[in-house]
């Protein structure tokens, strides 16, 4: 079994056995998050790309703790450049951890990371496909649709896809349906939305348009579903 709980925005905690998988840990200035950084005590922490809603507190949790921040090349040579620990990947690759296995997908969007009033290069944003604890989940970091999700829900048998509605920045709701048909999987919990203004949708409607499609999970921050 693996716990799954969302913290708000694109933030999720993954839960097998001793492994805890922090998911873009925006929780400092995260609005809707209900807990605080210094409590968290993840095993490994996975970061998507560098905007500062997804990079969050990677870097003090990952030197408080010592667990290693896993993205692109670029950025986790940044986050190491800071004191954190880290596992660089690229696009395509995938790493047999000792919590399970960690493939990093395409994702159309930026990577900047925000750090001391400039924009420095943080390389290609990613997502991930995660087997941990016998299941598969897709987190799509940012992004807009792409036709290689087809690809993806292919080659993979998906449990859980968590997938961005917020639009502006990335899909919105339309999207995110045909998303879900490309990649068939068995459930989806919808993320990146209802954070801020400019990202506000409706989650049940969206469960509505989705049907039969897939089985609809919305979490309020906070709230876990097992798989
Ligand atoms: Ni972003
Ligand atoms: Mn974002």
């Amino acid at each position: 079994m693996v716990n799954v709980t969302f913290l708000g925005h694109s933030c999720f905690m993954l839960e097998h056995g001793a492994h805890r998988i922090l998911v873009d840990p925006f929780i400092s200035g995260n609005p809707v998050c209900p807990v605080k950084a210094d409590s968290m005590n993840p095993t490994a922490i996975l970061v998507s790309h560098g905007h500062g809603d997804h990079l969050g507190d990677a870097i003090p949790i990952s030197t408080r703790t010592g667990a290693p921040i896993i993205s692109g090349y670029e950025l986790v040579e940044f986050c190491m450049g800071e004191g954190a620990k880290g596992h660089g990947m690229s696009i395509g690759g995938g790493h047999d951890f000792e919590f399970g296995r960690v493939k990093l997908t395409a994702a159309w969007h930026g990577g900047s990371i925000e750090h001391q009033g400039k924009s420095v290069y943080g390389g290609t944003p990613c997502g991930f496909v995660i087997q941990m604890g016998g299941k598969t989940i897709y987190h799509s970091g940012d992004t807009g649709i792409f036709g290689d999700m087809e690809l993806i829900g292919r080659l993979n048998k998906l449990d859980l896809a968590c997938l961005p509605i917020g639009d502006n920045y990335t899909m919105g709701p339309d999207d995110a349906v045909e998303a879900v048909r490309m990649l068939k999987p068995a459930r989806v919990v919808p993320m990146h939305y209802n954070t801020f203004d400019l990202i506000r949708q409706d989650p049940e409607a969206f469960r509505k348009r989705l049907g039969h499609l897939s089985d609809c999970t919305i979490l309020k921050p906070g709230e876990s579903v097992a798989l």
